[in-house]
């Protein structure tokens, strides 16, 4: 697979999102079956996985999934990009003697998990108010130096926090919410990390898997799936955004490609620097996914789709419930 720069890492253009396996889609396969869909994902080529300390913490225990992830990926570890994100509670940084002890204490647990003495790219998974992101900079900065994190990000940021840590610590990555449904971002972010060599990762890149064209109006989800709550997905919204599921299929037929290819290979053509990192728990639909960097839109091709796109009312924007809306700008 060809390669794209995060800063300093290199990374394949299309990345592993690890999470269904423990957390967020409902029901999970056999710890086997999840080990070997990750190793087939590397065989494939894909070199960059990526999980949190907190997934797994509905149907299992926080750090399921890095469990996981960390003995699929032993055999091969130093030829990966691994990325995992934690959280910090207010209260943490004082119980700890200090914002250092909490980070160090949260990396220390990630990587025993993941069975590993470095992280190449450590975020900061949600941005708490009470802790400045400058004092989170310094920190990372600090890890970066010691050789126990690579690189650093933020996820679910607009352009005013970045702004604040840049002089601190340079950002490897920002991980946000992209997608053809999901396109905020656009804005001010995506051109902002561009300028600045800051690498942006997309995470729920085929919008919860609607941009697949499999989840109906019909389709039900059940106990630990962002399906009951994200507002694309309800009936009302799946039906309103038809038209980007008739757009895409056009091309997707014409080229002889998925769906889920077409919504890929449209980032991949749009931005330099956007790492898209889909999400499924299923062999075949992760390696579809994967191989989605050999679908070549043309210029023309793209264009026309991208101006058709921008034409589209898109509808369930996930601000509309609140979703880490005061960081989008
Ligand atoms: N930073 C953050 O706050 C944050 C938040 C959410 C996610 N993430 C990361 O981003 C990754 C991806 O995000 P995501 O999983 O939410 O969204 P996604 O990749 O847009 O969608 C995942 C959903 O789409 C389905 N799907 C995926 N590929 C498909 C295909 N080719 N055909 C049909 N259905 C397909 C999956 O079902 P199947 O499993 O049945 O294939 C799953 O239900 C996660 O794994 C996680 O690592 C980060």
């Amino acid at each position: 697979m060809k390669k794209r720069k995060l800063r300093d890492l290199e990374v394949t253009e299309i990345g592993m999102g690890c999470m269904g396996f423990s957390h967020g889609y409902g029901a999970v396969p056999e710890e086997s079956y999840s080990i070997e869909a990750i190793r087939r994902a590397y065989e494939f080529g894909c070199n960059f996985f990526d999980t949190a300390e907190v997934y797994g913490m509905q149907q299992f225990e926080k750090g399921h999934n890095e469990r996981l992830v960390g003995k699929a990926i032993e055999p091969f570890r130093k030829d990966v990009i691994l990325a995992t994100k934690l959280h910090i509670e207010t209260e943490e940084p004082k119980q700890d003697g200090s914002l250092y002890n909490t980070i160090h204490r949260h990396l220390e647990a990630s990587m025993e998990k993941l069975r590993t003495d470095y992280i190449d790219l450590y975020y900061l998974h949600r941005v708490n108010p009470d802790i400045p992101v400058e004092d989170v900079a310094d920190v990372m900065g600090r890890l970066i130096k010691e050789g126990l994190i690579r690189g650093w990000g933020m996820s679910m940021v607009n352009t005013e926090l970045i702004e604040r840590v840049q002089p601190v610590t340079p950002l490897t990555a920002v991980q946000n919410i992209y997608s053809m449904l999901d396109r905020d971002y656009e804005k001010k972010v995506i051109p902002y990390c561009m300028e600045h060599n800051i690498g942006f990762v997309a995470f729920s890149p085929i919008a919860s898997g609607f941009l697949s064209g499999k989840v109906t109006t019909e389709t039900k989800f059940g106990f630990d799936d962002v399906r009951t709550w994200v507002p694309q997905m309800k009936k009302e919204n799946i039906a309103a955004n038809q038209p980007v599921l008739e757009l895409i299929e056009s091309y997707a037929k014409s080229k002889n490609v998925t769906n889920a290819q077409i919504a890929l290979a449209w980032m991949l053509k749009k931005y330099p620097h956007v790492v898209p990192i889909p999400g499924s728990k299923n062999k075949e639909r992760i390696l579809e996914n994967l191989g989605a960097w050999k679908v070549e839109l043309t210029d023309r091709e793209f264009k026309e789709l991208d101006d058709r796109l921008s034409k589209i009312a898109v509808y369930g924007n996930r601000k509309d419930v609140g979703f880490a809306t005061e960081y989008i700008d």
